[in-house]
């Protein structure tokens, strides 16, 4: 165990409460304000100095090792947004803003971040700067997005930047690392196709796009599965299919489709979005119809360095063990982490939490993040700044 762990064990209770004090008034995108206001009211009760502003309601915390003689920094990102979710918990620190909640542990990921910090700054054993990141909008908003659009790593100019998930489907005491891909990109298409309305008597009339949808829904099956690598991975998702009205003997006009389509590569996720489009458009044609496909590119995908994920490997393995940190399976879902990758290199790692293996997972509404984390979380961020900017000799 480092010497951080046990301390940050020690101290865990007043780390809980930070994380419980979050956790009863979530706010979600861009509406961090009372979260924002805490993080930076505990951040200057330790002496750190901070910059505000970002993204609307980011906060960074600018810690200073005992001497920087390298000139060099690195920066830790914890998300402090909530989700429209109304909770179902039926704990002390339950929800005070129906509707909203703290369904995906940013409220954890936020308190780790707050006790690194404060450890930090109360040892600050190393040469350089540490910024710890608290961004907002995670969930949706691409608040991460925002902050680099805003010019944040020409203002804290960053060697590496680190992220870190917990993971209620892997247990507490465990850690998750893996260089490459970790997450996808998700982006959004909408496909509107028109025909001619008419008479449902009479489909020699009408030029029906419920027919022609159904079959673009069809063929859209194929890109994944006839024009995807077996071996790389993609999903595309219909999840939308709007046509028609309370009339039941009328062929409507047009037919909306909308979905998701993600991929692990870049170069995957632009040919998805070619094939959607060529797939459309035959499809469209050979029916007689039109369509125009609407596409909204969403957030990329993490992927990490590898020289930075060997790093958080070895950290993660001081921390908790070497026994408990394996290889991460990529997912599906995304993460807007993706961004700060996008322009400077780092890691995104999954930190465990499970108590009993049947915990409720991200996002279901009788999820509460496990403090018991909290610790474990702090000392990898801890250690991690300490081991990148090791201290001056
Ligand atoms: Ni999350």
């Amino acid at each position: 165990m480092t010497t951080a762990l046990a301390k940050l064990k020690e101290t865990n209770a007043e780390a809980s409460q930070w994380r419980r004090h979050i956790h009863a008034h979530p706010e979600t995108a861009f509406e961090e304000c009372r979260t924002s206001d805490y993080v930076a009211r505990l951040l200057t009760s330790w002496g750190v100095e901070i910059h505000r502003g970002m993204a609307k309601t980011a906060v960074v915390g600018i810690i200073k090792g005992k001497s920087n003689k390298s000139g060099r920094a690195i920066g830790l990102r914890a998300d402090m947004d909530a989700l429209n979710i109304l909770e179902e918990t039926n704990v002390q620190h339950c929800s005070k803003h129906e509707g909203k909640m703290h369904a995906c542990g940013h409220d954890g990921h936020t308190a780790m971040l707050l006790a690194a910090t404060k450890y930090l700054a109360e040892t600050r054993n190393f040469d350089g700067t540490v910024y710890a990141i608290f961004q907002p909008a995670e969930e949706h908003g691409g608040g991460g997005d925002v902050m680099v659009q805003e010019g944040f790593f020409k203002k804290f100019p960053c060697e590496a930047v680190f992220g870190m998930h917990n993971w209620p489907w892997a247990p507490a005491g465990t850690m998750m690392v893996r260089e490459g891909a970790v997450s996808a990109s998700a982006d959004e298409f909408v496909i509107r196709i028109t025909g001619r309305g008419g008479h449902a008597a009479f489909p020699h009339t009408v030029i029906d796009p419920v027919a022609a949808a159904s079959q673009i829904v069809t063929a859209l099956q194929s890109i994944v599965s006839r024009n995807t690598d077996p071996l790389d991975s993609a999903v595309i998702s219909v999840c939308k299919f709007q046509a028609g009205t309370e009339s039941l003997n009328v062929v409507p006009e047009t037919a909306i489709l909308g979905g998701t389509a993600r991929a692990l590569k870049p170069e995957t996720r632009k040919r998805l979005e070619q094939d959607v489009r060529r797939i459309v458009k035959s499809v469209a044609e050979a029916y007689g119809a039109t369509a125009e496909v609407e596409w909204d590119w969403g957030y990329p995908s993490v992927i990490n360095t590898p020289k930075e994920a060997k790093l958080c490997w070895e950290v993660a393995e001081q921390v908790v063990g070497k026994g408990n940190v394996s290889e991460f399976t990529p997912m599906m879902g995304a993460e807007d982490f993706a961004y700060f990758l996008q322009a400077c290199p780092g890691a995104y790692v999954i930190i465990g939490g499970g108590k009993s293996g049947n915990d409720p997972g991200l996002h279901n509404p009788h999820f509460d993040f496990n403090d018991d984390v909290i610790p474990v979380g702090a000392a990898y961020w801890v250690k991690l700044a300490e081991t990148a900017l090791p201290p001056a000799k």
